[in-house]
């Protein structure tokens, strides 16, 4: 089989590698599909400070089951899978207060262990979703980043007499307003970014107004407009305090970065609106939430798909991932 493997920080390979065999409670994915995410791109360029090499990247992927281990029900052969990249221990504290997303033992496949870049995959056979019909191949592995926004909307609980902002139009800042408006029905999504092709895009994926802030600072343009659910999805370490100053009090904040630098930021200007502050890593088991959202047809990954690649073009569908904001988002690849 082949697999895109990053050998070592800088070092990428589409590299040929031994057939792999499902273990006890494991299932083999035959991958159909499999898309980009910024931190394939970390991994590649040693920036992401969990991964362990060499590693098959790779935590976005669809395909179908080919193969089960001991303990797994053979009739799951066949089955049209979504992988969910969060594997937990079930027994520690954060898994046993509904967290397993930082497990004390967690291992995001693709980043801790072998991931779907790969014509083969072999993962827990409870991480395997099974697929409805009406959720077509060549979209199936875009569950997953709709489950970053499922995570952190569930600890925001979004209302329709919100006034949502959205720092950031990446695939991210997409994802969250699909689902403020097509599963949480909020009336007033806001969205602010620096290119104006990424907010073309959040038009397209449904946000009500944009604001770009490469020149005029958000503050001057909002007009007194003073949001009550906040998402950091373009994570600057900056924005935590910009966004508590333009927070109505008593609205909620949701941070998804992961910057080791630190955050300047006030007791009083957070005390003072009594804020609530919420982090969200990944997802906890929301996959059958997303799965639905999307066989309803209340979310449209396809609105977030600027390309699709074969698997042998990867160097050149991962340059123009990172380099080219302005033309690409979500890039999916194809194995043969
Ligand atoms: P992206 O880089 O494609 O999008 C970020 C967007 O924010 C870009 O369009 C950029 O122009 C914009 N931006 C940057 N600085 C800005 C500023 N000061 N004001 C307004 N807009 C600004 O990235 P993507 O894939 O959408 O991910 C966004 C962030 O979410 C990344 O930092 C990533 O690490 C984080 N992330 C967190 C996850 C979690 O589970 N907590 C999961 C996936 C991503
Ligand atoms: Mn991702
Ligand atoms: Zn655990």
């Amino acid at each position: 089989m082949k697999s895109v493997v990053i050998e070592r920080p800088g070092e990428l390979q589409l590299a040929q590698r031994a057939d792999l065999q499902p273990a006890h409670g494991e299932v083999r994915v035959k991958v159909k599909f499999a898309s980009i995410c910024g931190s394939d791109v970390h991994i590649w360029h040693g920036h992401n400070p969990f991964a362990k090499y060499p590693r098959v990247i790779g935590h976005e992927f669809f395909g179908v089951i080919d193969a089960v281990g001991d303990a797994v029900d053979s009739h799951r052969i066949g089955e049209r899978v979504a992988v969910d990249p969060v594997v937990s221990c079930g027994h520690c504290y954060p898994c046993s207060v509904g967290k397993p997303n930082v497990c004390s033992t967690l291992q995001v496949i693709g980043v801790h262990r072998d991931g779907g870049f790969s014509d083969y995959a072999v993962v827990p056979a409870a991480n395997a979703y099974l697929l409805p019909d009406n959720i077509p191949d060549r979209l199936a592995s875009l569950v997953e980043p709709f489950t970053i926004a499922a995570n952190i909307t569930a600890y925001l609980q979004p209302q329709p007499q919100d006034t949502a902002l959205i720092y950031g139009a990446g695939p991210m800042g997409l994802t969250a307003i699909q689902v403020l408006k097509g599963v949480y029905g909020v009336k007033r999504v806001l969205v602010v970014d620096r290119l104006p092709e990424r907010l073309q895009l959040a038009m397209e994926n449904g946000a009500d107004r944009t604001f770009n802030n490469a020149d005029i600072p958000l503050a001057a343009q909002l007009e007194g407009v003073q949001p009550t659910l906040i998402i950091d999805a373009a994570c600057h370490p900056s924005i935590m305090a910009e966004a508590a100053a333009l927070a109505s009090p008593a609205a909620r904040i949701g941070l998804l970065g992961f910057s080791g630098e630190p955050s300047t930021i006030t007791q009083q200007s957070l005390t003072s609106k009594e804020l609530s502050l919420f982090t969200s890593r990944l997802n906890s088991k929301r996959f059958p939430q997303v799965i639905g959202w999307m066989e309803q047809g209340l979310i449209q990954p396809e609105k977030l798909v600027t390309h699709y690649f074969p698997l042998h073009d990867i160097e050149q569908a991962m340059t123009l991932f990172e380099k080219d904001p302005r033309t690409c988002c979500k890039v999916i690849l194809q194995m043969s």
